[in-house]
């Protein structure tokens, strides 16, 4: 199908957004709004998209469909002045020399491939046909354009909300979805005809389909609702978006992967088979998830890698991080930035890293902060270790080799090494490097008073009564 363009109409106000952001660049499952339209087109073999967008929006929409598609295969053009939907289009038409064109809105996430391919062969499979647009019945038409069509059935119009004329237009139940497959020719043509004589003052797109109904012919293909739900405020993104996490953990349970209640995975993540992911976890940006890997409830994993077999136990938050096969993180771990779990080693809980790096088989399992450091092959960092890594002006790191063992409530002051198979001693602040093998001890000595505690208690007990004796006085 190369010779199909799309047009995605994005030069509205968005003003319900109430936002700075263009509202086709908000957010919804992991991607601007307006990737999802694009991609639509784009399965449906549409070979280029053209976006109409405004004039304010352009340079932010500009860089994102670039970087995201490529310049050679999505493109903007820019409507100067919002005269209406029709206006819209033929700026996109101005920028099309393919034989079709599918039009279709920068704000409705839900549409899919398949919607538009039913109308680009609904279009191929009369060569007459100027036009095939997507009409829904719905219970409520209230808002949308209605279809009328002709005492033998066939499509002459569209009248918009405002301009319906009797109760017997209003009663219509066959709606316009505002998705179109039209010969380019054809719509160009009919888009020079039309002028802004409606309650609106706009140039409707719509009027064209009574050009083509008396030209080469229109015709109606009856789509899915759901392709109607456009965004235009904040509670119907989250609508949307809803539907959107629905859909993707439906197609990552099509694949294989268990996708338990409630996860919130966004369409940029991957998967791979004999995943479990449970309830109330997300998975955002660029993650990445191998194979038996389980993700346990209420985690938050952002743009990291988690590779296969790795287990991720519940209420754990992970951010660029990278986190090896068979790897064990959490209960309440926190793997900041630049944290490199390597295979099978643990990152226990209430444990922090950042720009970290655990090699294979390394344990820190409980109550630590690991931050710009280096832990050798199964060195093992005990319960409350910290990497004292900043002096308040510079960040400095700890190597730790090796098998070396880090006892319970250790300080390693950074900059600082620590040698293979070392061992430092529980209560040991660190403040000079480790040789290999050795064994660092830095706390004071204990003493034992032998009967002292008798003493001791005697004497505090004399001191209460005495206070309290004080206080009865006054
Ligand atoms: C449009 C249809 C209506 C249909 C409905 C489905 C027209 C006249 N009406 O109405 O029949 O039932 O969609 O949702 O087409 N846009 C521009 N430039 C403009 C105006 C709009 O780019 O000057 C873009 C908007 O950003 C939006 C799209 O076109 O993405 C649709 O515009 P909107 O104003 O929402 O049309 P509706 O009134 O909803
Ligand atoms: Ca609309």
């Amino acid at each position: 199908m190369s010779n199909l363009t799309a047009v995605v109409l994005a030069a509205g106000q968005g003003t319900r957004m109430k936002s700075a952001l263009s509202k086709v660049l908000h957010p919804i499952a992991g991607r601007p709004l307006v990737y999802y339209p694009i991609r639509a087109a784009l399965d449906a073999g549409a070979v280029r998209v053209i976006v109409v967008v405004s004039p304010s929006s352009r340079a932010a929409i500009d860089e994102y469909v670039a970087r995201e598609f490529g310049d050679q295969v999505v493109r903007t053009a820019v409507q100067d002045v919002p005269r209406g939907t029709g206006d819209a289009a033929r700026v996109g038409l101005e920028a099309v020399d393919e034989e079709r064109v599918l039009i279709l809105c920068g704000d409705t996430p839900l549409l899919v491939g398949s919607d538009l391919r039913a109308l680009v062969s609904a279009l191929s499979a009369e060569p007459k046909l100027e036009l095939a647009l997507m009409t829904c019945i719905v219970s409520d038409p209230k808002g949308y354009g209605r279809i009328l069509r002709t005492s033998e059935g066939k499509v002459s119009a569209i009248r918009e909300e405002r301009d319906l004329a009797h109760d017997a237009e209003r009663a219509v139940r066959e709606i316009n979805a505002g998705v179109y497959a039209a010969r380019t020719l054809a719509l160009r043509s009919a888009l020079g005809k039309i002028r802004p004589s409606n309650a609106q003052g706009e140039y409707y797109l719509t009027d064209t389909v009574a050009i083509a109904a008396q030209g080469g012919g229109a015709l109606a293909v009856l789509g899915d609702p759901r392709a109607l739900v456009g965004v235009n405020d904040r509670t119907q993104l989250c609508q949307a978006e809803d539907v959107l996490f629905a859909r993707i953990a439906q197609r990552h349970g099509k694949q294989g992967v268990t996708v338990r209640g409630g996860a919130r995975i966004d369409d940029s993540v991957s998967i791979e088979p004999d995943a479990i992911i449970e309830a109330g976890v997300f998975l955002r940006g660029a993650t990445k998830v191998g194979r038996g890997a389980r993700i346990d409830a209420g985690s938050v994993v952002t743009d990291s890698t988690i590779a296969e077999n790795a287990v991720i136990k519940p209420y754990s938050v992970i951010v660029s991080s990278q986190v090896g096969a068979a790897a064990q993180i959490g209960p309440f771990a926190h793997l900041r930035p630049g944290s490199e779990i390597d295979e099978e080693a643990h990152v226990g809980n209430f444990v922090e890293t950042k720009q970290t790096r655990l090699r294979r088989g390394a344990k820190a399992n409980h109550l630590s902060y690991l931050g710009d450091g280096d832990v050798g092959e199964k060195a093992n960092v005990g319960a409350g270790t910290i990497f004292c890594n900043y002096d308040g002006f510079q960040k400095h790191r700890t190597v730790i080799g090796a098998g070396a063992f880090i006892g319970s409530d250790s300080q390693l002051v950074a900059p600082v090494t620590v040698g293979e198979n070392a061992y430092v001693a529980t209560g040991t602040t660190v403040t000079q490097d480790v040789p290999a093998d050795a064994l660092a001890l830095a706390r004071v000595r204990q003493e034992n008073k032998a009967g002292y505690a008798t003493r001791l208690r005697d004497r505090l007990k004399a001191a209460a009564q005495r206070f309290k004796e004080a206080q009865g006085k006054q």
